[in-house]
């Protein structure tokens, strides 16, 4: 136009433009290299997590204000995050992905003031919030702004946890200080090959340990799946990390005032599995799958196993039955006997915690013979951490369900949600043995005398152990006390746990008012 303004239709062209220009990231070259590296970006990355045509955007025209080292000459429409909200599988989520091609994905004030902006709408409008993760850490030109940017976050993850889902998908490096948002978040999905976590990298730990490490065996998927128990689930490839947010998702409510989503039921509520009567061997000593239990009870198809590599004597996970969402929480007689050992409770009392604030019944499966001995256990902490799953257990006003399979022995029987520490339902399997120890212990103590004046030692024993056998390592002294409520078959075990679930649909329950309670951490 002759005065110097735009017309509307270079109005809307200049738009389009700057759009086109946003899209782009830290362009062609950087995104080249982001695939050789076997690497998404992360548009590609919203393309795969939302319904398709659903993400939004904000905040596409924010740059830095960083003007030293260079900086003011590179500014990028974005700065490094692409934020919003979308739908998967139609229901709303809020999320950022960082864009490692803009400056390595390192956070400045203003990429952390983006996700904060997203993590505010979050909370106030109860979707959950995800974030998908792969950046170099605070940007170095920044100096404390981006630090202070992360302190930001991290105050918000803990404000937003018990009140939306955060789940945090790590795609790239994660290092430093960073870690700590993803630590604070729910769920932790890693993906083999290209994830890293770490709070100092292999050549810090050279220089002041000199000790020579890799990135992967440091802080890939596998360490933190297996050693650590940082991550939740060690993807295969960045696909697998994106559905596995997806699964985790259909299992979970918007936020802790809503229930989880109901599916159709597939499986017959009625179904009782015969296989389930014969799956606890008669030998008390030998071990079997708890996950074969679990399998054969919930809907079929449908458990979504959650820290599956870490503390494997404890099994964890989402599970349906009859189309509702419960958590499962059971000991693996295959693993250390099923012993509780520190990662063991420490994993389940963070689950029980996540499942209780967001309205997801608990079911427990016991089989337990106790705290696992030994040194290293008690000195490490057995009994700081074994309180963890008796406090979790207790604060929890879900409906809470527990079958004991076979062993529930001594301050085990206690923790594994027994009726004590507010169960709803407690059920026996006929192989159910409820004692304070195992025979072979229990008459080591208590007969010792009548054993050693015994003019054959080993007959002895063996008969004093059948009597304790018959005495007390059974279901019908807790279950005519009423500890258990009922005894019933192992294939009666899923009608039972559905109709019971179904009464418990209204469970209200309360704890004293107070500002929050000291969980032994
Ligand atoms: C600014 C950064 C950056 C950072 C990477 N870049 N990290 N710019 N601040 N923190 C830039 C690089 O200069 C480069 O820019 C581009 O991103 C890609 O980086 P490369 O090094 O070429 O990529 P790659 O070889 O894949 O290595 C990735 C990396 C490495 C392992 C992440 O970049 C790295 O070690 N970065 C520093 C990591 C770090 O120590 N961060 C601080 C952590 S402490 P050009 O222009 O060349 O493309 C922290 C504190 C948080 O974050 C505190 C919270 C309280």
């Amino acid at each position: 136009m002759a005065d110097g303004s735009q017309s509307g239709p270079d109005r809307l062209a200049e738009l389009d433009s700057l759009r086109s220009e946003s899209l782009l990231g830290g362009g062609l070259e950087a995104v080249e290299k982001q695939h050789e590296k076997g690497k998404l970006t992360a548009r590609e990355r919203l393309d795969l997590l939302f319904d398709p045509g659903t993400f939004v955007e904000f905040d596409r025209f924010v740059t830095h204000r960083a003007t030293d080292f260079g900086m003011d000459k590179k500014k990028i429409l974005g700065d490094g995050v692409v934020t919003g909200y979308g739908k998967i599988d139609g229901r709303p989520v809020y999320c950022f992905a960082q864009d490692f091609t803009v400056l390595g994905g390192s956070l400045s004030e203003t990429f952390a003031a983006k996700i904060c902006k997203v993590m505010d709408l979050a909370v106030r409008n109860g979707a959950p919030f995800i974030g998908l993760n792969d950046s170099g850490g605070a940007r170095i030109q920044e100096g404390v702004v981006s630090l202070g940017g992360y302190a930001d976050i991290f105050f918000r993850n803990t404000n937003a946890s018990g009140v939306i889902p955060q789940i945090s998908v790590i795609l790239g490096p994660c290092a430093g200080g960073a870690v700590y948002s993803p630590a604070i978040t729910d769920f932790i999905v890693m993906t083999k090959k290209t994830s890293h976590m770490f709070i100092t990298g292999p050549k810090v730990i050279k220089s002041v340990l000199n000790e020579d490490v890799s990135f992967d065996d440091l802080g890939g998927a596998y360490p933190h799946y297996q050693k650590s128990g940082v991550a939740h689930f060690a993807c295969e490839d960045e696909h697998d990390s994106i559905d596995t947010v997806k699964k985790l998702l259909g299992y979970i409510p918007q936020n802790n005032l809503e229930s989880p989503p109901r599916v159709m039921p597939e499986d017959d509520p009625e179904r009782m599995d015969a296989e389930l009567d014969g799956i606890v061997p008669d030998n008390p000593n030998q071990p079997y799958d708890m996950k074969k239990v679990i399998h054969h009870v919930v809907d079929e198809g449908a458990f979504l196993e959650v820290h599956a590599g870490w503390a494997q004597n404890m099994v964890v996970g989402f599970a349906r039955l009859d189309g509702q969402s419960v958590g499962i929480v059971a000991n693996q007689p295959n693993v250390l006997a099923g012993t509780l050992d520190i990662n063991a409770a420490v994993k389940a009392a963070r689950f029980v915690r996540f499942c209780d604030a967001f309205n997801v019944p608990l079911i427990t499966f016991v089989d337990v013979p106790g705290f696992l001995p030994g040194t290293e256990q008690e000195h490490n902490g057995i009994i700081r951490n074994g309180a963890k799953l008796i406090y979790a257990f207790s604060e929890a006003t879900v409906p809470k369900l527990t079958i004991v399979t076979r062993k529930a022995y001594g301050g085990a029987y206690c923790v594994m949600c027994s009726k004590h520490i507010g169960a709803d339902l407690n059920l026996g399997w006929p192989t159910a043995e409820i004692a304070v120890m195992g025979p072979q212990g229990a008459v080591e103590i208590v007969f010792k005398k009548e054993m050693d004046q015994a003019e054959n030692r080993a007959a002895k024993e063996e008969e004093l152990v059948g009597e304790y056998r018959r005495k007390f390592a059974t279901p019908y002294v807790a279950a005519a006390r009423g500890y258990l409520d009922d005894l019933i078959k192992p294939r009666e075990t899923r009608p039972r746990l559905i109709s019971m679930l179904g009464t418990l649909s209204g469970k209200r329950e309360s704890r004293p008012p107070k500002k929050h309670g000291n969980i032994p951490l």
